[in-house]
């Protein structure tokens, strides 16, 4: 068989997965695409075309390469193995298994090229050291797992070849608590879960978007229809005139100020201006500077501090001083105890745009069924893509069914919709399904960044290092649109206390609007940053108190009982002083081994930080329900509707877990509905960390529901069990057992027996004008300590171990859970020492750099049960406390090795430098 691709210039012949294979296409025709789009071998995946993040790693005669830098006639009488060609019908092969006993696989965009990497690596040393790991699968990049698991699924890959160990599979009430492998993870590990671009109908039209180049700039569209005309295959050119309802969107609709095609002017660079709709071919190779479009640039503030200037230019006319919004939390007289502390500190930081780098740019699909416009995409939010895409394409939202895709992480970056109404309008418009993945630089470009943060504090505490007074403004730029910056400016003051008492204290946080790339949520809503400078301000409050610095936290650590800053009594479950009760020892074996390694003397200095979070989880203050459906079906199925996005972090799982219990009835049991607005209620955004709080607590007691239909239909106590085999359903009590046919009972339309659909909305209250009250109904906490060393001569940082505590309430599963602490460690280590976007400058994987599997250390993870009676068996959210204490945790561990007091993020070696200058009085 020759496959004809579009521009069939040349055959070429090659071995794919064993199988010899003819291409008709053009020379220079990417590897990657040839086997996604020719070959129908989805499973290599695209996040950069510019082997940068070694997500398309396949093997070429045995070497590991990244497909997408590899030209078709360079493959030519080659072999090439793909993560389709591992394993055999229904096994997986031994790496593969290892990956998903060992929790390696989050997201699993990375991981067939994690896996591509590791089995060239496998094949010439198979039982290789972490060194070599690091070595062979530096050029992958993953940025949900933190590397650990993969470095140790690869080092024990060896253990999976032949009979592979069992998964544990929990008995009936028994789930929780187990550390089963993800029930979604076959299809990571071997390639066939589908991603946004992996799919799409095979007529579909391709879709691209015509950004601004400038930060600000006006605009007039030329002659558009000469333009279209003058290529062949060119199906439509699409405007803000063009779209049929309101041209404004965003998360928070009081606040919805986003265009989906900018009108007249655009706000900031990567805005979308035009769609260009056609056939692929035509589509991916037209030139988009021929567009018939005049800019006029004008003046751009890029900052918070410049767009406060009463002479900047003012992007939205209902918000004087490009102000936002701001929020405060006030408790006390903190003037007065400031005034009358005995120790004050102050200082303030700098924090920088921090990309989410998701491996996954953003791409999806959109077509009709019947009048339904049906849109296919990664996304962290259905429900809220649902409604946005609906106001601008003037539809009600019973028209518009969102699909999510499996998600290449999100970190908060998509809540927000991106191309959802840019796909719909070019279905709308043109009659015929569509097609989008944006470019990695476009990605980059348009999706939202961690608020760029300047915050400055006072704290004070008296003679016996009782905190008693705390001040801090903090001014968060917000970008050019609103997104998230309601929620940082709100989210902040309640948190920036850190997990301490704090009688007298007043926080402020502004969000700014500029001409930036958009800020948004990104795992802490505001948080880390403040927490960057609290915590630091704590060790240098300790150190003037002359205090031991893990000593100062335990003694002003919140307890249960105590009130915290907003006035929410914290009746129970309150875990920080237990997280840091749990680093007291390693704490201690930190601060001897750094002395030690200090007496030697040399450039590099040893040091030992701490830090410490907390994190309201849910929104704060404001309604966040989740509704989740299970059902018992006619043929036995216990069918779980789980609308609650697994974009990595293990929703699936988690809440799955959880319903079993509730259930009564193995999980082993349980098969899954994902979310699609047509079939699972809403379970709200995978955000804030909720999904096992709120979800689950929805799972929970549609769980306990069901159980009570079947138990009443039986006509037993609560104290029965139940089995199901095939079609029966056993119920047992004291001794007697009672079958029920489940096919003989009346079935509804979806084919089920019995159903039960439960929602949960946290119990929070408003905040007052002083922000008082009750922002959320469960808190987690955590404390991690960092042990790392100090190049005093260069400013280079090396990281040797971090030991993370974090209190989860009840662990739902260990094995996601410590996946989700190395992650988020991750992600703090880079948001403490490399990333710093730059518009328009680091719009790409090798300018805008993030941890690679060489600089994560050792990660240990302790887990703290202090169950919240709220919380599903008494669980807590985890996945944005992972991140806060980090950076930190870091930055004190810096200033402990070399007396660096570091005030601008990242710490780039020439902060460093200059900071120990500064120290040693040098600057
Ligand atoms: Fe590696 Fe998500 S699992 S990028």
């Amino acid at each position: 068989m020759i496959l004809q691709s579009p521009r069939a210039l040349q055959v070429h012949r090659l071995q794919v997965n064993g199988r010899a294979v003819e291409v008709a296409a053009a020379p220079g025709r990417r590897l990657s695409t040839v086997l996604r789009e020719d070959l129908a071998l989805p499973g290599t995946k695209v996040g950069c075309d510019a082997g940068d993040c070694g997500a398309c790693t396949v093997l070429l005669d045995g070497d590991a390469v990244c497909a997408c830098l590899l030209p078709l006639a360079q493959a030519e009488g080659r072999a090439v193995t793909t993560i389709e060609g591992l394993g055999e019908a229904g096994r997986l092969a031994a790496l593969q298994a290892a990956f998903l006993k060992h929790g390696a696989a989050q997201c699993g965009i990375c991981t067939p090229g994690m896996i591509m990497a590791g089995a060239a690596l496998l094949a010439q040393s198979p039982k290789p050291s972490a060194a070599q790991v690091e070595e062979a699968l530096g050029g992958v990049l993953c940025r949900c797992t933190g590397y650990r698991k993969i470095i140790t699924a690869v080092c024990e890959a060896w253990r999976f070849e032949g009979a592979q160990p069992a998964s544990p599979q929990p008995a009936a009430g028994a789930a929780v608590g187990v550390p089963v492998e993800r029930l979604d993870g076959v299809e990571k590990v071997n390639g066939r879960d589908r991603f946004g671009a992996d799919s799409w109908p095979a007529e579909a039209l391709a879709v691209r978007v015509l950004r601004s180049p400038h930060h600000h700039a006006g605009f007039r569209l030329g002659n558009l229809e000469a333009w279209r005309a003058s290529t062949p295959g060119l199906t439509a050119v699409l405007t803000a005139a063009d779209i049929p309802g309101q041209n404004r969107y965003g998360v928070i609709p009081p606040f919805a100020d986003q265009p989906a095609l900018a009108t007249d002017v655009a706000r900031f660079r990567g805005e979308a201006v035009a769609l260009v709709v056609g056939e692929a071919s035509v589509v991916a190779t037209l030139d988009l500077d021929t567009f018939p479009i005049d800019w006029e640039e004008r003046p751009a503030v890029l900052t918070a501090a410049a767009a406060q200037d009463p002479a900047a230019p003012q992007l939205h006319a209902d918000r004087p001083g490009n102000l936002l919004t701001q929020g405060l939390v006030e408790c006390g007289d903190p003037e007065a105890a400031l005034a009358s502390a005995v120790f004050t500190v102050e200082g303030s930081v700098e924090t920088a745009y921090v990309e989410h780098a998701y491996i996954e740019p953003e791409a999806g699909a959109a077509w009709m069924e019947g009048d339904c416009l049906v849109i296919q995409a990664c996304t962290q939010a259905p429900g809220m893509d649902r409604a946005d895409t609906a106001v601008v394409l003037g539809l009600p939202e019973s028209r518009v069914r969102i699909i999510p895709t499996a998600t290449g992480g999100g970190f908060g970056s998509k809540l927000d919709v991106s191309l959802q109404p840019l796909l719909g309008l070019a279905v709308l418009k043109t009659g015929r399904p569509a097609r989008l993945v944006y470019t990695r630089r476009e990605s980059m470009a348009s999706t939202t960044k961690r608020h760029p943060a300047s915050l400055q504090a006072r704290i004070g505490a008296d003679a016996e290092g009782r905190i008693v007074g705390f001040q801090m403004e903090g001014a968060f730029n917000t970008g050019a649109y609103a997104s998230w910056g309601p929620t940082v400016a709100n989210r902040v003051p309640v948190h920036a206390s850190g997990p301490y008492r704090t009688p007298n204290y007043r926080t402020r946080a502004r969000a700014i609007h500029s001409h930036g790339p958009i800020s948004g949520a990104f795992r802490g809503f505001g948080v880390p940053q403040a927490a960057i400078l609290q915590e630091q301000l704590y060790d240098e409050l300790a150190e003037a108190c002359g205090m031991d610095r893990l000593a100062f936290r335990r003694l002003n650590a919140l307890r249960d009982g105590d009130a915290t800053v907003t006035g929410q009594v914290l009746e129970a479950g309150v875990g920080i002083a237990d997280c840091l009760e749990a680093l007291q020892g390693p704490w201690d074996e930190a601060l001897a081994a750094a002395d030690a390694a200090n007496v030697e003397g040399g450039p590099w200095r040893r040091g030992v930080g701490l830090a410490s979070c907390w994190y309201g989880c849910g929104n704060t203050s404001l309604s966040n329900p989740s509704t989740i459906k299970i059902a018992l079906a006619a043929d036995g199925a216990v069918v779980l509707h789980q609308g609650a996005v697994d974009i990595g972090q293990g929703s699936n799982t988690v809440i799955a877990q959880i319903a079993a219990d509730a259930l009564g009835l193995p999980l082993s049991q349980f098969r899954l509905v994902g979310g699609d607005t047509a079939v699972t209620p809403d379970a709200g955004k995978t955000s804030a960390s909720r999904q096992t709080f709120v979800s689950g607590r929805a799972a929970a007691a549609a769980g306990a529901s069901l159980r009570t239909a079947i138990l009443r239909e039986a006509n037993v106590s609560t104290d029965a069990t139940l089995s199901v085999t095939g079609q029966r359903l056993t119920v047992t009590e004291a001794g007697a057992s009672r079958d029920l046919d489940l096919g003989a009972l009346p079935a509804d339309a979806e084919g089920y027996v019995f159903r039960a659909e439960e929602t949960y909305d946290p119990p929070t209250t408003p905040l007052d004008e002083k922000g008082q009250g009750k922002p959320y109904a469960v808190y987690g906490y955590g404390a991690q300590l960092v042990e790392l060393s100090v190049d005093k001569g260069l400013g280079l940082v090396r990281l040797h171990r971090i030991t993370a505590a974090h209190d989860l309430g009840r662990v739902i599963n260990p094995l996601l859970a410590e996946g989700q602490i190395e992650g988020g460690i991750a992600q703090g280590i880079g948001l403490a020492l490399m990333e710093e976007y730059l518009p328009g400058r680091s719009e790409n994987l090798h300018d805008y750099l993030i941890p690679t599997i060489g600089d994560v250390p050792e990660v240990r993870s302790i887990l703290i049960e202090k169950p919240d009676p709220e919380g599903p068996f008494g669980a807590k959210g985890l996945g944005e406390h992972a991140l806060i204490p980090t950076a930190p945790a870091i930055l004190n561990a810096i200033r402990h090795a070399c007396g660096a007091k570091i005030t601008q993020l990242p710490a780039l070696p020439h902060r460093v430098l200059a900071a120990i200058r500064k120290a040693e009085g040098r600057a």
